[in-house]
């Protein structure tokens, strides 16, 4: 007998196929909807559903929220700003300058790339500027093929599911030829370049990377530094910021921080080595999602057989202990000093 829920699937597989052989955008987006459910398929681009459209009051005040990131929000205002005025003069007949959409987000893992490319592909939306305001996220690997001409396909086909929303082409620094070989990575500029005229109206490119490499990306192409106009700078996230971030991280899923905490965090943020690989929130997000492994495990050996006697605040509560055996499992080390000593939680890099 067959297994029902395989049937399914193939049946799924089988209808993603046929609308895939028809080639509007609205089919293209449908069959990405439904090869979504299927584990395995488009590893390489995320798609961020907008959601209901929201006013561009309400994104402002999104965007206002978020920790730190006083720069990006500033010239984010002042996007947003121009693009009103443009939108403004278009309605009274008067011409648009024409300058390039097109962005830089210049930055190190985990500084709010893709959190401020999402908003911004909904104020646009907002703004009447894109229909959809989606975000289709994508990295090398989900542009470039493995055989001559098929580099092409593929970016076109990513292309047309971004139309109307954002492309964000992370790491697009790994598209620019190494040494001055070829590889498919060209074609797929190529490719890019010649859409963004095509589609001026209908897409907005976000490419992301680290900054010191960017920067070789957009001159390795005299197309690319002309199209892409503004740059935004991302800077590394302070330890404060970092402390924020976790306990909003916390609050979101209630959960509040014990005694020491704070310390704790920061101990472990000014320890951390901050190179250019740094996760920064990201960072931030592994160690809070690490620390809830910890809690579960002291409350299981604190309330023994009995988990049923724990309390409400025993389940909300994360202790600084918490926290720093979820830093020494993401793989560093914390050297405890003299109890009440500023240097109590010392933090070690690992000898590795
Ligand atoms: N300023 C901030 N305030 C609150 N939360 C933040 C802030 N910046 C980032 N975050 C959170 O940190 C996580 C990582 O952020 P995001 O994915 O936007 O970073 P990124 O720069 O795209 O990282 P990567 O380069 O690794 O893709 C997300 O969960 C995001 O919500
Ligand atoms: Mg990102």
């Amino acid at each position: 007998m067959t297994n029902p829920l395989e049937e399914a699937g193939k049946r799924l597989r089988h209808v993603a196929e046929r609308i895939r052989q028809n080639t509007s955008s609205e089919v293209d987006w449908l069959s990405d909807q439904l090869e979504g459910r299927i584990p395995g398929v488009g590893r390489n681009v995320t798609f961020s559903d907008p959601g209901p459209p929201r006013t561009l009051e309400e994104l402002q005040a999104e965007l206002d929220s978020l920790i730190g990131l006083e720069k990006v929000k500033e010239q984010v205002r002042a996007l947003v700003a121009f693009l009103q005025v443009q939108a403004l003069r278009k309605q009274n007949g008067l011409p648009e300058v024409a300058t390039s959409q097109h962005l830089v987000f210049l930055g190190n893992p985990g500084t709010g790339k893709t959190t401020i490319a999402r908003l911004l592909a909904q104020m646009y939306r907002a703004m009447g500027l894109l229909k959809r305001g989606h975000l289709v996220e994508v990295d090398r690997a989900g542009l470039v093929a493995q055989y001559v001409g098929m580099t092409a396909i593929k970016t076109d086909r990513v292309i047309r599911r971004a139309l109307d929303g954002v492309l964000f082409i992370d790491e697009a620094y790994a598209l620019s030829p190494r040494d001055g070989r070829w590889d498919f990575g060209s074609e797929a500029i190529e490719t890019l370049l010649k859409r963004m005229e095509d589609y001026r109206e209908r897409l907005i490119v976000i490419v992301a990377g680290y900054p010191r490499l960017m920067e070789a990306f957009l001159e390795s192409n005299p197309g690319l530094r002309s199209r892409f106009g503004r740059e935004i700078d991302f800077p590394d996230y302070s330890s404060d910021e970092l402390i924020a971030i976790t306990t909003r991280f916390a609050n979101e899923h209630r959960y509040t921080f014990g005694e020491g905490v704070e310390e704790a965090l920061r101990d472990i943020f000014r320890g951390s080595a901050r190179g250019e690989g740094f996760g920064n929130a990201r960072f931030a997000r592994t160690l809070f999602e690490q620390s809830l492994n910890a809690q579960a495990i002291r409350l299981a050996d604190d309330a023994g057989k009995d988990l049923n006697a724990l309390e409400r605040d025993d389940l909300t509560t994360l202790t600084a202990s918490d926290l720093l055996a979820a830093a020494r499992a993401l793989g560093e080390g914390v050297e405890l000093g003299e109890p009440g000593s500023r240097a109590f939680f010392r933090w070690r890099r690992k000898a590795s």
